[in-house]
């Protein structure tokens, strides 16, 4: 990504601003241009910002609560191995066997509606049973945990859970886990460890100098100034779904004026987007620059393929990525 965004980077800047932080994957690189600027990074999301406080501020803690959970989850066994492309008839059943074994032994076991996982781990401990388990705690159980300890548990379940999906329990009547992460496991093959510390380490160094905010991407207006780099990745068109307060375009329409308010006051604007052929950044460009990248998108719930080690290969979409730059400071 940063390859094709080189030549519209700026060479250093006073501030850095990134509304729409999610992973973060500009940061970093930011971090490394300009240490010494000023960093706003902001999310909507506020289990996803309160991770980032707690790399932040007490990150011996995060990494002491992930190593525990890694160390009881890392000796148990993964679940069998998704059958590998051209898997013969025989290999077929026997994994359709093991997959209804295992649902009806975790169907005996229930706890009102949910399977009752706590029991199923003491029964049969197994990293599946272990990620439901700890689902559970952080669904239900959250009382329990001070803020550090809840944002390490929501980490381990991202690690773990199905490939970066990021799903969310709903349920019509009034349930204490409304709305918290309810994303399936993943794979669970992980050999030596759940997660990066090196990495987490470089982001609470990094984080030093960064004010973290949860809120909506147009209150962090305030705090852009001249000379300001602002990196806007929002929700892709077409997969934004606030439908009951404004509508996936009327969204996209307040990104662009948005960025234009920051372009505005003297910052360097770079948003990126879906590009839809449809012309509607071309006709709010307003003087910006508008460039397009041909993209290919692996994440989402697909079904995935399988390579002879049996790693999932998940099926590339081609589609067009567009790049709106204010500009330079
Ligand atoms: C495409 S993702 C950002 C991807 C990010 N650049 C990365 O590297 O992972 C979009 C992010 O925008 C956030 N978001 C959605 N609506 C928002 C809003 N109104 N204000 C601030 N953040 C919002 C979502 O929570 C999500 O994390």
């Amino acid at each position: 990504m940063l390859e094709k965004y080189e030549p519209y980077l700026p060479k250093s800047f006073k501030g850095y601003c990134e509304p729409f932080l999610g992973g973060g994957a500009m940061f970093i690189w930011a971090y490394k241009t300009s240490p010494n600027a000023k960093f706003i990074l902001n999310d909507v999301n506020e289990p996803i910002m309160n991770i980032y406080r707690a790399i932040k501020n007490d990150n011996d803690k995060f990494c002491s609560v992930l190593d525990t959970l890694s160390g009881e989850y890392l000796p148990l066994d993964p679940p069998p191995k998704p059958l590998k492309k051209g898997a013969t008839q025989e290999e077929k059943e026997a994994l359709a066997k093991i997959k209804k074994e295992t649902k009806e032994f975790e169907k005996q076991h229930k706890n009102g509606v949910e399977n009752d996982w706590r029991r199923l781990y003491e029964l049969n401990p197994t990293r599946r049973s272990f990620y439901f388990k700890t689902r559970i705690d952080y669904q239900y159980h959250f009382d329990k945990f001070n803020s550090t300890e809840e944002a390490a548990t929501l980490y381990f379940l991202m690690k773990t859970g199905f490939n970066g999906i990021w799903q969310l329990k709903g349920r019509a009547n009034e349930d204490k886990a409304l709305g918290r992460f309810n994303t399936p496991c993943g794979l669970m093959n992980q050999t030596a460890k759940v997660y990066d510390k090196e990495n987490v380490l470089e982001w609470h160094k990094a984080l030093q100098n960064a004010t973290l905010l949860t809120g909506d991407f147009k209150d962090t207006i305030r705090h852009i100034k001249e000379g300001f780099y602002v990196f806007m990745d929002p929700p892709y068109r077409g997969s934004f779904a606030d439908y009951g307060t404004q509508s996936d375009d009327q969204f996209q329409d307040s990104v662009v004026k948005f960025a234009h308010q920051c372009r505005d006051k003297g910052a360097l604007t770079l948003l990126s987007n879906r590009e839809m052929d449809d012309g509607f950044f071309e006709e709010r460009a307003d003087g910006d620059t508008i460039v397009k990248f041909d993209v290919t998108y692996t994440a989402g719930r697909r079904k995935a393929n399988v390579d002879e080690n049996g790693n999932e290969i998940f099926t590339a979409t081609k589609a067009e990525e567009i790049l709106m730059i204010g500009k330079k400071t």
